[in-house]
């Protein structure tokens, strides 16, 4: 490292250790003795270790600092795992099956992060591929024939092919982990059925809803970003909350470049789709939203709908301001994909957003020069949909298209 890096290191460090002992309102002398530390560490090695009160109340901040999070009332209830000694892929694998595990827990699902070591060693550094840890499939079509499963991970299902594995080719396949380091061969690990909790979508009135065979697995686990704590950066630190309904229903369901669901279950509904004025989309899309909190609920299995979690975004903005701290905010994100004027959120014209740490980064894919190396450089519709997936993060939806403006910046 040269003096330059040392020195921005140095600066983000300390900056961390200040702001985190001053919040867990550690004395004087305790601050002052790891600042000591913390620069000797640096100075030696080039790099310093988070003691595990670090790491955890850094990840805990990382969360709540995500301007793009409806759901961070709950920030300080993240559980952490330190999976930092996971040295090969064989373990980090096991690290990642336990998380799976540990966040469903049988339905009652558990804000859960786990952390791999940093990647300061570029020869040593772990990445998860894969985008989620439990996620379906995609199968273009191939020479007009009907494509299946989920759109957004196409590319990486490819990969995974390439890799050896291989699906059914239907639309609910799990894709199995991939885990690297360095520049080794990644190793592929399938999840044990077991493990994958899905809920099957049915309607609470709709009886004949059950038909069309719908189903979502019951936790997301970010697991492509980064976590910055202190300058330090964990290339693999996969992380959990529970869904909010809008994401399966309005999105993952819904979006024309997902599932694309919204004909169909308009059609199950008998509805008029010959023009716009029916709102059939609106009405299929209200219903898509009430299976999937109906069914979450008969399962089980933990999810919020958008009201409440609009509702918890506001007693999150008021306990920050008793606090004394400034909230981050995306309001794009921020605003749930169904009757977002109908929260508070859409109202509030104080969001802004701040340069915080720690906090999550996007990385770029962790295959993209692995396939580019087999396809040669990616086209552009190809790099378009790279940085698509890139653009999911902390607690709310995937946004696949260009990112909605937000008209307060144009009002202004
Ligand atoms: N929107 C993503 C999905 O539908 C998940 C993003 C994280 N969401 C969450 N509630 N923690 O799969």
């Amino acid at each position: 490292m040269d003096n330059t890096n040392i020195e921005e290191l140095t600066k983000k460090a300390e900056a961390f250790i200040e702001l985190l002992y001053a919040e867990l309102d550690k004395s004087e002398e305790k601050t002052e003795n790891r600042l000591i530390s913390v620069r000797e560490q640096i100075n030696n090695l080039g790099s310093y270790h988070h003691t595990e009160e670090e790491l955890v109340h850094g990840a805990r901040m990382a969360w709540r600092h995500n301007s793009r999070c409806i759901g961070r009332l709950f920030w300080d209830k993240l559980e952490v795992i330190d999976a930092r000694q996971a040295e090969n892929e064989d373990q980090i694998a096991e690290a990642l099956l336990q998380h799976v595990e540990r966040a469903n827990n049988g339905g009652r699902i558990r804000p859960v992060l786990t952390v791999f070591r940093s990647g300061e060693d570029e020869s040593q550094r772990i990445r998860v591929w894969n985008h989620q840890l439990i996620r379906y499939a995609g199968y273009p079509s191939v020479d007009g024939s009907v494509r299946s499963g989920d759109p957004a991970s196409d590319q990486f299902t490819r990969v995974c092919q390439q890799l050896g594995w291989q699906g059914t080719g239907g639309n609910y396949d799990v894709l199995p982990l991939v885990v690297g380091i360095g520049d080794g061969e990644p190793r592929l690990f399938p999840i044990p059925t077991d493990l994958i909790q899905e809920v099957h979508l049915s309607h609470p009135e709709i009886e004949r809803f059950s038909e069309l065979q719908l189903r979502w697995y019951s936790v997301p686990i970010i697991s492509d970003m980064q976590l910055e704590i202190g300058g330090i950066l964990y290339t693999a630190a996969p992380f959990n909350g529970w869904y909010m309904e809008t994401e399966i229903g309005s999105r993952n369901l819904g979006d024309t470049g997902r599932y694309n669901l919204l004909p169909e279950v308009a059609e199950l509904m008998g509805l008029d789709r010959s023009t716009n004025t029916t709102l059939w989309k609106d009405r299929a899309l209200l219903e898509l939203n009430r299976a999937v909190l109906h069914s979450f609920k008969q399962a089980g299995v933990s999810i919020v709908d958008h009201h409440t979690a609009a509702d918890q975004f506001v007693r999150f903005q008021q306990q920050e301001e008793e606090r004394g701290r400034e909230v981050s905010s995306r309001w794009s994100w921020l605003i749930p994909p169904m009757s977002p004027s109908a929260t508070p959120i859409w109202h509030d014209q104080s969001l802004k957003e701040l340069d915080l740490s720690p906090q999550f980064l996007y990385q770029s894919p962790a295959y993209q020069g692995w396939l580019e190396a087999l396809d040669g450089p990616l086209k552009s519709a190809d790099s378009e949909l790279i940085s698509s997936c890139d653009s999911d993060s902390m607690e709310t939806t995937t946004v696949s298209l260009p990112e909605m403006a937000c008209p307060f910046h144009h009002k202004m």
